[in-house]
């Protein structure tokens, strides 16, 4: 079995930083900016869909001799690639060099039967191998779809020899796997299968982190249905003076068709569809959509429909992170650290987002001097007629060709650039401003809100409308004490540490501690406790012959 991918190395011109580039796919040379390694976002989609059509996801036994699996595979064709994970047991993801054999494969497929249950018929690429032999002991290696636990990254910072080298090694621990894109569309293809049912010549893609270079393992796997895609949906121009109409039903706005759409694929997925669980329809939000776990991939399902502006900011922040490398380790960085503070969480709140936190650095890294990042108004000035794009009203347009884009020669380090970061937002002027990334320059708010980003695309939205004044002052505070540290001598050198034994946390490492502030805050609180609480706690612990907790 061959790796399909082999594997491009070049060293970026203003950083000196080693760069890794997939490579190994006929499509690469047609869209690919070759003085860089570079590859245009939908390139990239449309040869992981090629991959995810011809693989299917096969439940096994943690025991499975491996030679055995892949000899029963191979009598329908080549297998390209596969690999083993874990998620609710054990999986196997297997793509086949070709489409007919994942055909033929299923035509060998049976329906089980059981007795005391019944089984709806729904046939997918989702199976389960059954009696093939197993080997004494489990010697499968399982690919990890998910993150380290933070205090293992912690460890393997604080070894590092340096900050950029730390920040190199976060993102290197975080991003996404070469596995888990896979995983992620294929999840795409299959649910594709399922609207295929009802449309067609729909197209299910994914957008978000999931593709635009800043997902960490385990984020959630947002989806779009594309129905755009199924001919004759544009005004196509009569051939001849007759010409033929499809009959349709009628609703009364865009919005409510896209809402009985995914109410009817929801009702599918959720009676049908295999492997999916816990489906809820959110059909009054702005952008109405399908929430869902998948038990086989582990994750989270967002899909939505007519969402094409999303798709857009999808490709924007690819772009971005395709200019210069310090790009995505900055935004892996600050989103990381911000996880790790609960300034960001994967419960939708009166938080900072992601996609809020990704703006901020973006708009950061525009105000260095000379700017890392061109801004979004230069891009849409290096557009070319095939870019055009117009959606509800906003123009989205921007340039799609990297070669298009000449850089300005920066030469800050990320340990620079991760302290200027800190130093830019602990005193940003947060309360007369607006974060502003298609000028490159904060503008006057508009409206009044704590925390305003304008979104790149719809400009009279505010990215993080949903931000609170408490929520943007606990950033603030974490900025100011993360850019303190990183100025102390103690906590912003390498520590070394005894042979063997872990150093103690430093420079990045110790930014992910908890708090000091917070810390100190809680102690605090806990010292304003009133007498009588404290009086209960001591005669509970007296009764119980216990030593009062002294913290
Ligand atoms: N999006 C947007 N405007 C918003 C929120 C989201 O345009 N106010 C788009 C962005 O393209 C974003 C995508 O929707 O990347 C998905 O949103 P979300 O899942 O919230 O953010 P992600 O970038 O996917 O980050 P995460 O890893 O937290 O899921
Ligand atoms: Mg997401």
């Amino acid at each position: 079995v061959k790796s399909l991918r082999r594997v491009q190395t070049f060293v970026h011109r203003n950083t000196g930083t080693v760069v890794a580039a997939a490579d190994g796919d006929p499509l690469r040379k047609e869209a690919t900016d070759e003085k860089h390694g570079r590859r245009s976002l939908s390139a990239v989609q449309a040869e992981r869909q090629g991959q995810a059509e011809r693989s299917v996801l096969i439940s096994c036994n943690p025991r499975t001799n491996e030679k055995k699996f892949l000899k029963f595979l191979s009598r329908h064709g080549d297998v390209s690639k596969y690999f083993f994970y874990e998620s609710y047991g054990i999986y196997a993801l297997v793509e086949f060099t070709k489409r007919e054999s994942v055909a033929s494969l299923l035509e060998e497929a049976a329906i089980p039967t059981v007795s005391h249950e019944a089984l709806v018929p729904f046939k997918t690429r989702l199976l389960s191998l059954k009696n093939i032999d197993s080997v004494g002991s489990t010697n499968q290696q399982y690919q990890p779809q998910t993150t380290a636990p933070i205090n293992q990254l912690i460890q393997r910072l604080s070894r590092e020899e340096s900050i950029d080298r730390q920040v190199i090694s976060l993102t290197e621990s975080y991003q996404l796997t070469e596995e888990n894109s896979r995983l992620r569309f294929l999840v795409c293809s299959l649910l594709q299968d399922m609207v295929a049912a009802y449309f067609p010549e729909c197209a299910i893609k994914p957008f978000g982190s999931s593709v635009n270079g800043f997902g960490k393992l385990g984020c959630d796997l947002d989806m779009i249905l594309d129905l755009d895609s199924i001919s004759g949906r544009k005004a196509k121009t009569p051939k001849s003076a007759s010409s033929l109409e499809y009959q349709l039903k009628r609703a009364s706005t865009e919005r409510a068709v896209t809402q009985s759409i995914l109410s009817v694929i929801g009702e599918c997925v959720d009676q049908f569809g295999p492997g999916c669980v816990g489906v809820q329809k959110i059909l009054n939000a702005r952008c109405p959509l399908l929430r869902f776990a998948h038990q086989p991939s582990s994750f989270q399902c967002d899909l939505t429909a007519n969402n094409r502006v999303a798709v857009k900011s999808t490709e924007l922040l690819y772009l971005y992170g395709q200019l210069d490398p310090r790009v995505r380790f900055l935004v892996f960085t600050v989103r990381c650290w911000a996880r790790a503070h609960g300034i960001t969480s994967s419960i939708p709140g009166a938080w900072i987002s992601n996609f809020s936190l990704t703006v901020m650095v973006l708009f950061f890294l525009q105000r260095r001097s000379p700017p890392i990042i061109p801004t979004l108004d230069h891009l849409k000035g290096l557009a070319g007629p095939a870019d055009k794009s117009v959606i509800e009203g906003n123009d989205c347009t921007f340039v799609s060709d990297f070669s298009r884009i000449q850089l300005r020669s920066n030469t800050e380090t990320l340990e620079q650039l991760l302290c200027e970061f800190f130093d830019f937002y602990a005193t940003f002027a947060f309360g007369k401003m607006s974060i502003n990334i298609r000028k490159g320059k904060e503008q006057n708010k508009p409206e009044v809100a704590p925390l305003h980003i304008q979104n790149p695309f719809e400009i009279s939205l505010n990215v993080s409308k949903n931000v609170n004044a408490t929520q943007l002052g606990r950033f603030v505070a974490l900025c100011q004490e993360s850019s303190w540290l990183l100025q102390q001598v103690e906590t912003a050198t390498p520590t070394g540490g005894a042979a063997g034994n872990t150093p103690r946390p430093w420079g990045l490492a110790a930014l992910l501690q908890p708090s000091q502030v917070a810390e100190i805050k809680s102690r605090k609180k806990r010292r304003r406790e009133p007498a009588s609480e404290r009086i209960r706690t001591l005669l509970e612990s007296l009764k119980n012959n216990k030593q009062p907790n002294k913290s």
